[in-house]
């Protein structure tokens, strides 16, 4: 596909571009004017208090909603009318909050959907490993089928590792992962970001997941409240800044 040359930001340290994106509900603003940037091959970590924006932004980063106004261009590329399926196949990833269950599909055909081939056993195994899975329990169950809320997550979280993306997208990977799980899950962030030619977007709530972070995005009441380096914005968060609007750092977890 041709795109004008107007449409295109040629930058080759930045992969993502946000310009200027509202988006709202009937009669409730949601996402007020936010600008960012994901540059390439780094982590970018969203965090801010509930209800603040993040997943809202996650959906239309990842074509499940469409912004009302602004653009978002993905290597230079404007994307917003891209559907869900396209901006998949142009490089963008997204695990969600809350799982889906699709009912009929097991564990080994949403591994190879994500992946987009066929997965042999070890393949499987390497990739459910690193989510804290033993393949062979797992990989012909069905999807949909009395997994618990922490075993789905994961599953969920591993297809997005099958995919090698370009842009990885996780909302709350933290969510319902026990302790020594997550501590795993930290170190298959790193190595994902070092292995592949790609870039990391975490939503969370979790300092230690801020600080993997090379930069971090403050995302409070539908609007950028601060955006920086982890060097920058973390003592901000942790001195109480954000406290105004509900600093994710205040100790709410039950990991931290
Ligand atoms: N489809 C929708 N209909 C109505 N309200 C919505 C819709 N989508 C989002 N909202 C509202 O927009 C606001 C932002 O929601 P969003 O899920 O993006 O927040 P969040 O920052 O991800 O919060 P959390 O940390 O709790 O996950 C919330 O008040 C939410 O109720
Ligand atoms: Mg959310």
């Amino acid at each position: 596909m041709q795109f004008p040359h107007e449409e295109r930001i040629v930058n080759r340290d930045t992969m993502l571009v946000l310009n200027d994106i509202c988006w709202g509900v009937p009669d409730k603003p949601v996402l007020r004017h936010v600008s960012l940037t994901v540059p390439d091959r780094k982590c970018v970590v969203v965090t801010g208090p509930n209800g603040g924006g993040k997943t809202s932004l996650a959906k239309l980063i990842a074509g499940i909603e469409q912004p009302d106004s602004g653009k978002i261009l993905l290597d230079g590329r404007l994307i917003n009318k891209l559907s869900v399926t396209e901006r998949a196949r142009s490089g963008i990833a997204y695990a969600f909050q809350q799982p889906v269950r699709f009912k009929g599909l097991t564990v080994r055909d949403l591994m190879e959907l994500a992946a987009g081939q066929q997965m042999d056993e070890d393949a499987l195994c390497e990739t459910l490993s690193k989510v804290g899975l033993c393949a062979r329990e797992y990989i012909d169950r069905e999807v949909s089928a009395g997994l618990s809320g922490g075993e789905s997550k994961r599953i969920e979280i591993a297809t997005v590792l099958a995919r090698r993306a370009r842009l990885s997208v996780f909302d709350e990977p933290e969510a319902g992962i026990d302790l020594w799980s997550f501590q795993k899950l930290i170190d298959v962030f790193r190595d994902l970001l070092q292995e592949t030619d790609g870039s990391l977007l975490i939503i969370s709530h979790q300092r230690r997941i801020l600080e993997i972070a090379d930069e971090i995005v403050v995302i409070a009441n539908g609007q950028v409240s601060a955006q920086g380096s982890r060097d920058e914005i973390l003592p901000l968060l942790a001195a109480g800044v954000e406290k105004s609007c509900g600093c994710p750092l205040e100790g709410a977890h039950p990991y931290e």
